[in-house]
């Protein structure tokens, strides 16, 4: 690379840097002091400056010493010994047992510092009676110094530290340390006329205007290319992108909404008895404080097909549960346990606002349940919602759009079996075939929702609806038996890189 070039790529630390090591190597913690540089700051220039051969860096093993927790209290407080000498300094203790019920200090340190104090010569010991030399003093005052030299990492004589180390006050530790020099090619392209020309390094509103006479610093931190799978897409983003597209290929456009929810849109909405299990702290996540605004008159229309049903020639049957509402229940704050709460807001916001409109509408999100993860569980999962609103719908066309989904998707072998939900009839589940764990798996739910609980949206036509794992139908594409291989800690990376290479999925 030409040297101009070169020049154009130093910031302005680097040619500090570069600058300072011209005479003489430097040790980053030497530069981090002399300039007041980040630490980090140094690194990345001092390598910078290394991968344009400017310089090179060595990493040197130096030992030091260092105080140890014990040394770090004792630098605060005094040795033992210099408190000691002291204390018999200025009470005049000459008895021997009267030094032990009087200085303020723990009994095997007392014992330690005299036996400190014997072997200076700082005190003696005869009788049961002390004498004290006071001349001693410095020497005393001195060893308690060294803790301040220790600490401010200046040089000491290792002799007078040998007693401090054998007592755990202070230890020796090696330490690695970038040793910065300059190469020839440095010294070069500090001597190069273009070393002094000042850069500019960023934009502003006003040398934008003039941009093209001035000079502007290069680019230097190009992407270092790891190897060959660094840089991929999660295969879980990877695979929610691939599933929005096959919803938006089916004419579906995407709803957006909170993962706090009230209990009015998760449950009341869609006639979730109110002493239902799922509504149990057991399944559910509640948050501590806060309330939700509900729609007052939706409120109320729930309430009253709650306690009531309705009545209409179609739907005589409809009594309702035949037990009082609780209104103080709806407005609790949750973490939604299903994306079917956003359905709901829809149909409020969207469909019953638009009755002539046919309407279809999708989700890829989060909900959230109170479970114990297991290989076919997690607490958070992603749901792909969807829901259609038309003219005439009934079951098989819920059926049709289920198949067509899944077999975009490349999963052939389901099946539908009735079930229960509060808010559906009728409601189907449905199983996938998962050959790795050879059963059946619930991999979806869905249903025709109740005429109950589209009563207080002025809605009379069908809507159906689904709401499908993510995680299960990503575990059963990739022949996995866990489904936490996909998350946190228990994460295959090897495994997650080989589907990446892969490309496990192609297109759909
Ligand atoms: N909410 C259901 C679930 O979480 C899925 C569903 C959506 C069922 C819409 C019926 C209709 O399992």
């Amino acid at each position: 690379m030409e040297e101009e070039k070169i020049i154009r790529m130093l910031s302005k630390t680097d040619k500090t840097l570069l600058s300072a090591i011209e005479n003489e190597d430097m040790f980053s913690s030497e530069l981090e002091l002399k300039y007041a540089l980040e630490r980090a700051a140094v690194i990345n220039s001092a390598r910078k400056l290394f991968s344009l051969g400017l310089a090179k860096i060595d990493n040197i093993t130096v030992n030091k010493l260092r105080l140890t927790s014990l040394g770090q209290k004792y630098l605060k407080e005094g040795l033992p010994e210099y408190k000691v000498f002291e204390f018999l300094r200025r009470n005049n203790v000459v008895e021997y047992k009267q030094l032990f019920s009087s200085v303020p200090i723990e009994k095997d340190e007392l014992n330690a510092s005299i036996g400190v104090l014997k072997k200076m010569l700082a005190i003696n010991v005869e009788g049961g009676k002390i004498t004290v030399n006071p001349d001693k003093f410095a020497k005393v005052e001195a060893q308690n110094g060294i803790l301040q030299t220790v600490e401010k990492e200046q040089d000491v004589n290792y002799e007078s530290v040998a007693d401090l180390i054998r007592r755990g006050i202070i230890e020796e530790v090696s330490e690695i340390r970038e040793k910065v020099s300059i190469t020839q090619f440095g010294i070069k392209i500090l001597k190069n006329g273009e070393f002094t020309v000042e850069y500019i390094d960023k934009l502003s509103p006003n040398n934008i205007k003039n941009w093209e006479e001035l000079k502007f610093r290069e680019y230097s931190e190009k992407p270092e290319i790891l190897d060959s799978l660094s840089g991929n897409l999660n295969v879980k983003t990877k695979f929610i992108s691939l599933i929005k597209d096959a919803m938006v290929s089916m004419g579906f456009s995407e709803m957006h909404s909170n993962y706090v929810e009230s209990t009015f849109w998760n449950f009341d909405v869609m006639m979730f008895r109110q002493d239902h299990p799922d509504r149990d702290i057991q399944d559910t996540i509640y948050l501590n404080g806060g309330k939700a605004t509900i729609p007052a008159k939706l409120l109320k229309e729930v309430k009253e097909v709650y306690e009531h049903g309705f009545f209409s020639s179609k739907y005589n049957e409809s009594i309702g549960y035949r037990r009082t509402f609780d209104k103080f229940k709806s407005d609790s704050l949750i973490m939604r346990g299903h994306t079917t709460a956003t359905t709901f807001r829809y149909i409020y916001e969207f469909i019953s606002k638009n009755k002539d409109k046919p309407a279809k509408f999708f989700s890829v999100d989060k909900g959230f349940r109170n479970e114990t993860m297991d290989n076919t569980h997690l607490l958070e999962l992603y749901q792909i919602e969807g829901v259609v609103y038309d003219d005439n719908l009934t079951v098989s066309d819920l059926v049709g759009y289920i198949k067509q989904f899944y077999r975009k998707i490349g999963i052939e072998n389901i099946r539908l079996k009735p079930t229960y939900n509060p808010y559906t009839e009728p409601s189907l589940e449905i199983q996938a075939f998962s050959p790795k764990l050879k059963r059946w798996l619930e991999v979806g739910n869905s249903g025709v929702f109740r005429p109950e609980t589209l009563k207080p949206f002025g809605i009379t036509k069908n809507i159906v609806a689904w709401g499908f794992g993510m995680e299960r139908m990503l575990n059963l594409k990739l022949g996995m038996a866990d489904i936490r291989y996909l998350y946190g800690a228990y994460t295959d990376l090897d495994l997650l890189r080989q589907i990446e290479s892969a490309k496990a999925f192609g297109e759909f």
